[in-house]
This record gives structure tokens, C-alpha cells and sequence, in this order.
């Protein structure tokens, strides 16, 4: 493994693009410095140029030095929960150009605490730019083999870390403006972040541009419903598509593909991703998602099923 890194560092410096491990997605990673690997990442991501990236690094003080104003709640939360799923957005500093920022005047910064990504970060020793590491608007990968699925001979090298421990993309916190918002929930819940700075606001249509503010995204090509507990037998029962269902209860058998979810928010999480490839996979015209309890544990699970169905 020490090999692959070493040639992972080798080929940031060179301006090529690296998949990583992270404890929450598989990153796909440039110099966060390097204008020309940045453009060659937005290409591979087909992302719109206007979309900032989360930005990389091995600790809390190399990530401060992209920040020119670090509140006391940035300093707060770093120091409780990174490294970790946690990315806060903060006035940039000159480090951060406007080709990593979407040229608004802030950045997103993130300490993420999986070995092979924080053996990476020290190796390189600088700041990598890194989105998830699928296509723009598709579901993001919790595997290498993910990763090789979704952009095959586009990215130089990926590097194997196991399945992401968290499953979901990272808590954004947004310290930029006049008062704390919530940008995207995550397994670091709302409730935990204001417990450390106080009351956090949730964002609205002024809020910066995020691409996971996008409705319909982390969506599976097969097109999707959101279906509360009580109506899905009687989606199922009206048999007019081949479906494949993810629910909590038991395999019903007038049902062609059936995955069981477990009942813990955070043990659904980390398997999420790869449950919406498998049943994107199935063959199946219709996928329905039992719809998870409307409980604030459920938030960013319930966050990220909304984005890959369909309104109902
Ligand atoms: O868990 C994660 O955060 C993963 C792993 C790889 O670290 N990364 C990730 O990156 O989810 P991405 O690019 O797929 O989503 C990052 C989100 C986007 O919605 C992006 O627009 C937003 O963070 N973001 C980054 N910088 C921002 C800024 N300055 N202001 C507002 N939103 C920002
Ligand atoms: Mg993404």
C-alpha cells in the first residue's frame, strides 16, 4: 500500500487525478493549487465550473491557513470533530483561487480522518481539491470498485481503502455568514454541532450555491419513489412495472429484487450508496424506498433519499 501512495503523491504533484478513500465517500482528487488538474477534475466530474469543491487537508492548521477569518465556532468544531465527516465553509484566504472556490469568496474545508486519505494528505503535503468520486448528480461511491464503475480510465489511479465507515457525504457547516447555517446533514447531526456553537440556521434560496442543493441528485438512473410505510403494499399490489424495493420489513414475494435495510440511521447510511447501485442494477423499471421515520436521527438519510427519487 505504501507503494501505491507514494505514486498517488507522485501523480498529484504531476498534475493527474487520484480516487481516495474517506471515511464518509471515495474522493476524486487534484493539487488544489494546480489550475490545469482542478480543470481536468471538473471535466472528469462534468461539473459546472460554478460549483465550488471541499478542500483537503491533513490537519486542522494547514486547513485554517485557506481561511483568512477563523470564528470560535470554526475552531470549536474543528477541534471536536476533525478529522472527521465534517467540511466548514469560511471566508477564503488568498491560498483559495477562484477556480476551487466556484470565484465566490469563500472555500470549503475538510479534515477527513480515514488512514489511506490522511496518509495521502501528509504525503503530498498540501491542500487536495477532491468532490465525490462519481459523475455530477449520480449516486456517489462508497467502494474503489465504485469508483472504477463510475469513471473507469478517466481518473490515473485509485487507491483501495475498503468500504467508507459513514456512507453519506459529509456535515456542512456554513461559518461564512453573519450566523451559522446547516448546509448539508450528515452523520454529524444538526443537534451535535449546535450542542458545541449554539443555533445553527438551515438554508434557504439565498444560501450559497452547493451542488447537493441541486433537487434531484445522488440519483440512481432508475427512476425512484419515496413511499411512506403504510402505501407500499399497495404499490406493490397495483404490479403494473417490475419493481425493486428497499424497505425495512420482510421480502414480499410479488416483488422482483427486495434489499432489507437495518433500522439504525447511521448503519443505514453507510450502506445507502451501494443498496441504490445494486437496485439500480437489477434490471427493474421502478425502484421504491420506504419512506424512513420522520425523526430528526433520520435527517440526512432522508435528505439524500429525497434527492434520488422523484417527487411523488
Ligand atoms: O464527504 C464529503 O464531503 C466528500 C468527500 C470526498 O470528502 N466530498 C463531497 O464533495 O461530497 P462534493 O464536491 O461532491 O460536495 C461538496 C459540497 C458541494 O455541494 C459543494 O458545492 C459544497 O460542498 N461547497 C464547497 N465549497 C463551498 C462553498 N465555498 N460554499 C458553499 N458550498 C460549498
Ligand atoms: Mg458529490
Amino acid at each position: 500500500m505504501s507503494k501505491d501512495l507514494r505514486r498517488a503523491a507522485d501523480i498529484l504533484r504531476a498534475g493527474g487525478l487520484v480516487a481516495f478513500p474517506t471515511e464518509t465517500v471515495y474522493g476524486l482528487g487534484a493539487d488544489a493549487a494546480n489550475e490545469k488538474a482542478v480543470a481536468r477534475l471538473y471535466a472528469v466530474k462534468r461539473r459546472p465550473a460554478d460549483h465550488p469543491v471541499i478542500i483537503h487537508f491533513a490537519g486542522t492548521q494547514a486547513a485554517f491557513d485557506w481561511a483568512r477569518e477563523v470564528p470560535d465556532a470554526a475552531r470549536k468544531l474543528a477541534q471536536k470533530f476533525w478529522p472527521g465527516p465534517l467540511t466548514l465553509i469560511l471566508k477564503r484566504s488568498r491560498q483559495a483561487r477562484d477556480f476551487v472556490t466556484g470565484a465566490q469568496d469563500s472555500v470549503g474545508l475538510r479534515v477527513p480522518s480515514h488512514p489511506v486519505a490522511q496518509e495521502l494528505l501528509r504525503l503530498f503535503d498540501g491542500a487536495i481539491a477532491a468532490p465525490s468520486a462519481n459523475r455530477f448528480g449520480l449516486v456517489s461511491p462508497t467502494t474503489a470498485a465504485h469508483v472504477r464503475d463510475d469513471l473507469g480510465k478517466d481518473v490515473d489511479l485509485v487507491l483501495e481503502g475498503g468500504a467508507s465507515d459513514v456512507g453519506i457525504e459529509s456535515t456542512i457547516v456554513d461559518l461564512s455568514g453573519a450566523t451559522p447555517v446547516l448546509l448539508r446533514p450528515g452523520h454529524i447531526s444538526k443537534a451535535e454541532v449546535e450542542a458545541l456553537i449554539g443555533a445553527v440556521g438551515e438554508k434557504n434560496a439565498t444560501s450559497p450555491r452547493h451542488s447537493g442543493g441541486l433537487e434531484r441528485h445522488y440519483a440512481p438512473r432508475t427512476p425512484a419513489r419515496l413511499v411512506p410505510t403504510y402505501a407500499l403494499d399497495g404499490e406493490i399490489a397495483k404490479g403494473k412495472h417490475k419493481v425493486a424495493v428497499l424497505a425495512f420489513s420482510r421480502p414480499d414475494e410479488r416483488v422482483d429484487y427486495w434489499l432489507r435495510m437495518p433500522r439504525d440511521p447511521h448503519a443505514y447510511a453507510q450502506r445507502l450508496y451501494a443498496a441504490l447501485r445494486e437496485l439500480d442494477s437489477a434490471g427493474c423499471e421502478r425502484i421504491l424506498v420506504e419512506a424512513p421515520p420522520d425523526a430528526p436521527e433520520w435527517d440526512a438519510v432522508r435528505d439524500r433519499l429525497r434527492r434520488a427519487c422523484e417527487a411523488a
